[in-house]
């Protein structure tokens, strides 16, 4: 029962007639049991220090004395895939709703520059009263908001455009992650600077070595837009946008300007390259929708998920959904490739334009088996299936994949992706 390579199936497990129910008592014990085998199995001794090695009883050692900032145990290995150009957080892994700051998924044209937050200037001109330059100093004044809320990539799950291509969940939909941000409303400061009554769009331009900029209506993200400088109760992380990003609530990640320096009002959009040749999405006719902002509901399994795999009996299906125009209201999850579908619980707090958890209890009979899950926000839109998303759109697009994510399970319980 100790030993560490004692890692094969419970055999309770594989006795459990296909049709009962795992009863709450038989439940508990397998689950005493499966944390007996797991912790034998995971804690490796070449992970420990020398003086955990030496003292395997904790209570016979003095603990660490604590350290001016922390880091996680040391067993635990979660981390983002990265290329020069992105990070994909591990949803796989994580619990909850927030987005550990240091797994946040990141998308980046140049790379992170590094900023002097005592050097740096948000400048607001063109059409308002009075052109005029911000310090970190005089933003960080002004009445505060904090919200929970989403970011999410307009090319997350791009690549499913062209079939199942994403191994696991970070894969296919790791460019995207919530956090908790502070910062100062934009009304509240654009008002300072006196909005012209002619100015419609205003350019947001970021301080990196792309100079990323995006042309943003006015009206509407007057609502609810955010000049941040803060996640999750610390300074902006570098990879964030350090010193001052701009968070849309909902919208497509692009236009969260990071490192942002330079506000311009005007009254028509500035057509940059970032909305023109990119962030467009070709349909299939040969024209391009052009500002499309709003990230669509959305949700995804994300255990039992690609990569993973499980064993026959109790098994909790959980993900995440969320939607760009407000709250989550439903969650269905389906396990024969969306014939029937049933009720998840969602888990709370359930917040507008943030990531919702929910659950649902499954009990595995070794059969194979399609996992889904589909949401519906409260504007009553409901996540197409694959099917009716590329009826829609084609497949020319590699933004706004908001489609229906199945996950096969065969019968030796190994979970990949796949697309019905
Ligand atoms: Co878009």
């Amino acid at each position: 029962m100790n030993s560490p390579d004692q890692e094969k199936p419970i055999p309770s497990n594989r006795e459990t007639p296909e049709e009962e129910p795992v009863g709450r008592r038989t439940w508990l014990t397998r689950a005493v049991s499966a944390m007996g085998l797991s912790a034998a199995g995971l804690i490796a001794p070449s992970l420990l220090s020398a003086a955990e090695q030496n003292h395997s009883d904790p209570t016979r050692v003095p603990g660490r004395t604590p350290s001016p900032y922390g880091s996680r145990a040391s067993t635990e290995t979660a981390q983002r895939l990265t290329t020069a150009t992105h990070s994909l957080t591990p949803h796989q892994v994580l619990h909850g709703i927030i987005t550990p700051s240091a797994l946040h998924f990141e998308r980046h044209h140049n790379g992170v520059p590094m900023i002097d937050p005592d050097q740096h200037r948000l400048l607001i001109h063109g059409l308002v009263e009075r052109p005029l330059t911000f310090s970190m100093n005089d933003l960080m004044r002004f009445p505060s908001v904090t919200r929970t809320l989403f970011i999410e990539c307009s090319g997350n799950s791009g690549k499913e455009w062209n079939g199942p291509t994403g191994k696991t969940v970070q894969d296919t939909h790791g460019l995207m992650s919530t956090s908790e941000w502070t910062g100062v409303p934009l009304m509240t400061v654009l008002a300072e600077a006196g909005i012209k009554p002619e100015a419609a769009w205003v350019l947001a331009e970021g301080s990196d070595s792309a100079a990323m900029t995006r042309s943003l209506p006015l009206a509407e993200v007057l609502k609810d837009a955010l000049l941040c400088y803060a996640q999750n109760g610390e300074a902006l992380r570098p990879e964030q946008g350090y010193p001052l990003r701009l968070v849309l609530p909902g919208w497509e990640g692009n236009t969260c300007i990071k490192w942002l320096r330079r506000l311009k009002l005007g009254t028509a959009p500035f057509m940059t390259r970032e909305e023109t040749s990119r962030y467009t999405d070709l349909m299939p006719d040969g024209t391009a929708r052009q500002f499309t902002f709003v990230m669509e509901a959305k949700s995804v399994i994300t255990g039992p998920s690609g990569g993973q795999r499980i064993e026959p009996g109790f098994t909790e299906i959980r993900g995440l959904a969320w939607s760009g125009r407000g709250l989550v209201k439903t969650v269905e999850v389906s396990t024969d490739g969306g014939r029937t579908w049933q009720p998840a619980h969602l888990q709370g707090p359930v917040l507008p334009q943030c990531h919702t958890r929910f659950r649902f209890s499954w009990s595995w009979n070794g059969e194979e088996a399609i996992l889904q899950s589909r949401c519906a926000d409260e504007t009553g839109y409901v996540q197409p299936t694959r099917a009716a998303l590329v009826a829609a759109r084609g497949v020319n697009s590699s933004y706004h994949y908001n489609a229906i994510q199945s996950w096969k399970v065969d019968r030796q319980g190994q979970v990949t992706n796949v697309q019905v």
